[in-house]
């Protein structure tokens, strides 16, 4: 069983199972001890909060500078009441510190993992000081007895803490994860500056883990802090961190563009951007963030060419909202490989409009999937249950053929491939591809699943199936 697998059991949002599973492990009389390897703003933060919340903690770095001044209460960096909290740890005889991985983790519990994960010559991650850290992990763990959590706390490409870490700490210490030891990628969101108020409130805790034990000592941990801690797989946890700061840095670069379009038009960027945050039911919220199809409709594509066009004009360069067409017309790019390699040659489509409950046939980007393969000589059917027969879409014909003159021979050919009954249509495709998501569409799939490939846009059910004859588009 693959480790994405092994987490399904207890995978949760919000409130864990774990809390209410009967104890079948021996709980600690009093706080496990934690080790913390690297001290760095991370590491130093950390060994200040958890020594804070009445673990003991011992701070490990190759650096004996820092190990130094982490054993006399000082701060290493410049971070806001972090050395008062390290003083305070000290004098209590919760904070102690050393050059000795292998010593600190032998007499703890827990060891959290925050060495440095520099970017590498080939622009990827350089994992020299986590190969460090693992192997003297090991020999830490060879030393004692009892079983042992290792925390993975750095930012890391995904498969990494199971792949590069897990195997050094298990050929160091002769010992076997999940039997001796438990492993946990628990990202790190607190922000410079403010990280003692962030770890005291934090946005979220996150804990990936294949192994319940591991995962309940450490959920331990963060619940004086954190009571709904987010479970998830190894994997998952790790992809979260990188997601959540390409996504920071997308909203800082889509909001200085916006400043840089309204300047010149002396607008107020401020004020707009104001008013743009207080819609929390479209702009900032889950709406739009579910990987899927392509965008479309009468409206996102106009106008983020309008946007472009209005930067151009202003002699503004706006790279972030000019890329936006590209990586769209990727999406349908990909939808219509998947079809290509699915072998098929009769392809079904189950929905035309850009989104269900319209029959706006404006810039749907599955037009320009039926085109591409019209052209290549597939045979195309497609429902849609708001189209019939009845539908007036000669306006809107033209207003394709007006804007995107090269979909010519899929308007031409839409109305025969129209038709009101999708399940004979799946009954006589190799492959059918479902652009519209909702229960009426779930209802069409279901009851012919298996007779035809299908090849999903919209990720028609939360649990994507796991059967050969099933692909989704991002997942
Ligand atoms: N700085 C942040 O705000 C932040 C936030 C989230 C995640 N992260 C991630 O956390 C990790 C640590 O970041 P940081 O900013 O604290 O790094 P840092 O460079 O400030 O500190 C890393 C420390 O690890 C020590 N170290 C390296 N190899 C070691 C080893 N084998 N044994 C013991 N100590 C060792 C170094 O001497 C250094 O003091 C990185 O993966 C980073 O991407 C950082």
């Amino acid at each position: 069983m693959n480790a994405l697998a092994k987490i399904e059991k207890f995978q949760s949002v919000g409130q864990t199972e774990l809390k209410q599973a009967p104890a079948v492990w021996p709980v600690p009389a009093e706080l496990p001890a934690i080790s913390i390897i690297g001290l760095g703003y991370v590491g130093a933060v950390s060994t200040a909060c958890l020594a804070g919340l009445g673990h003991r903690v011992i701070g490990c770095d190759v650096d004996a500078i820092k190990a130094q001044q982490i054993a006399d209460g000082v701060s290493p960096i410049h971070e806001k009441n972090l050395g008062e909290m390290l003083k305070e740890g000290v004098e209590a005889e919760l904070i102690s510190a050393t050059t000795d991985v292998a010593d600190a983790v032998s007499k703890t519990d827990i060891t959290f993992v925050s060495v440095g994960t520099p970017t590498s010559e080939d622009g990827g991650c350089d994992y020299r000081y986590i190969v460090s850290a693992a192997r003297a992990i090991g020999e830490g763990l060879r030393r004692k007895e009892g079983y042992h959590v290792v925390v993975m706390r750095c930012s890391i490409p995904p498969a990494t803490t199971m792949n590069v870490m897990v195997p050094e700490i298990e050929a160091a210490s002769g010992l076997k994860m999940g039997d001796d030891f438990g492993v946990c990628f628990n990202p790190e969101f607190l922000r410079e500056g403010t990280a003692i108020e962030d770890f005291d409130n934090p946005p979220k805790t996150v804990i990936g883990a294949n192994d319940e034990r591991a995962a309940d000592m450490l959920a331990q941990v963060y619940a004086p802090v954190d009571e709904n801690v987010i479970l998830t797989s190894i994997e998952v946890a790790e992809m979260v961190k990188y997601v959540d700061n390409v996504w920071h840095a997308t909203k800082v670069c889509f909001a200085n563009e916006i400043g840089r379009v309204c300047k010149p038009l002396e607008i107020d960027s401020h004020q707009v951007m104001n008013i743009f945050v207080q819609d929390t039911k479209l702009n900032l919220s889950p709406y739009y963030l579910k990987p899927g199809f392509a965008y479309g409709g009468s409206c996102l594509p106009k106008e983020v060419r309008a946007v472009a066009h209005l930067a151009d004009n202003l002699g503004v360069e706006t790279p972030l909202i000019n890329s936006l067409a590209e990586t769209n017309d990727k999406q349908i790019e990909t939808a219509t490989e998947m079809v290509r390699n699915s072998g098929g040659k009769r392809i079904g489509f189950l929905g035309l409009a850009f989104k269900p409950g319209t029959d706006d046939l404006r810039e749907s980007p599955i037009l320009e999937v039926i085109n591409t393969l019209i052209e290549e000589g597939y045979d195309c059917q497609a429902h849609d249950p708001a189209i019939n027969a009845d539908t007036r879409v000669d306006n809107q014909f033209s207003y394709v053929r007006h804007v995107c003159p090269h979909l010519e021979p899929v308007v031409n050919a839409l109305p025969n491939l129209l038709t009101d009954d999708p399940l004979s249509m799946i009954d006589d495709c190799d492959v059918v591809v479902v652009t519209q998501g909702g229960e009426k569409m779930r209802e069409i799939v279901s009851a012919r699943f298996g007779r035809a490939k299908i090849v999903d846009l919209v990720r028609l059910f939360d649990a994507a199936p796991e059967v050969a004859t099933y692909e989704g588009i991002g997942w």
